[in-house]
């Protein structure tokens, strides 16, 4: 059993294409990418998966050069699009999703995931899942919303439904909007907790998505980073 994941309604996977595959001047291109790019350069011959990769864009911002891309998503629509996108023999799309990647046991070197923590409800059952599948050593970047901001998340959505760190409604993302999404902004120490309870050491939580010309006060995104134990 998992939460509704709005992107397997076929019609808001084809909002997500619309809005990310237009030309944009945001965080990601800004912070976002570059961070993904340094991440994967300093790794050769690594499998690296993204948990919950869309339409495929993460996978040709990461350093592919010495290593394998795997993406796994848990939405049909979006996956037969990264596949169509992005059809070279060092990247591979499955379905599935964080809590059943359909991965093999520590055969995994580096797992990341963009904007996908916090549609995930129940963090310990996929933290437990990237644990199974890296390999002892293996590395975790999470880039996902920031609990800390979630006045500016919220103003995000048009008439949000909001239960505590849970907002649901009609959202604008750059490029466009969705007719429907649920968000789960997890804290920060609850990440970093439920991690160190799976067998991961934390090696670094900080703030990113500060604006551009316009700065935010608060970063509206975190990004975690983790080595699972041996
Ligand atoms: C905002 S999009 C980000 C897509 C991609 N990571 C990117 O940066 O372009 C969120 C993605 O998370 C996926 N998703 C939602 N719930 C998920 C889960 N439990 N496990 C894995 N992916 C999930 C959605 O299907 C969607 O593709």
């Amino acid at each position: 059993m998992r939460e509704k994941n709005s992107f397997e309604d076929n019609k808001i996977a084809q909002q997500w294409i619309t809005a990310i595959e237009k030309p944009q001047d945001s965080s990601r291109e800004r912070e976002y990418y570059p961070l993904l790019y340094s991440w994967s350069h300093d790794m050769h011959d690594a499998t690296i998966v993204e948990i919950g990769s869309g339409q495929g864009i993460c996978s040709s911002k990461i350093d592919l050069v010495n290593n394998r891309y795997i993406g796994v998503e848990p939405s049909q629509a979006l996956l037969d699009r990264a596949k169509a996108l992005y059809p070279e023999p060092s990247k591979q799309f499955l379905l599935g999703n964080s809590y059943e990647s359909s991965l093999s046991d520590a055969s995994i070197d580096a797992v990341f995931s963009v904007g996908v923590w916090f549609h995930v409800e129940n963090i310990d059952r996929a933290h437990a899942e990237m644990r199974r599948i890296l390999k002892p050593g293996g590395k975790l970047l999470i880039l996902t919303g920031n609990h800390a901001a979630q006045s500016q998340w919220e103003s995000f959505f048009e008439n949000p439904v909001v239960t505590g760190n849970i907002i649901e409604g009609k959202v604008y993302v750059p490029g466009g909007s969705m007719d429907h999404n649920i968000l789960y902004l997890h804290d920060s120490e609850d990440l970093r907790t439920s991690l160190v309870k799976n067998g991961f050491v934390v090696d670094s939580i900080r703030e990113m998505g500060f604006g551009g010309k316009q700065k935010r006060p608060l970063g509206i995104f975190i990004c975690v980073q983790a080595t699972k134990l041996g």
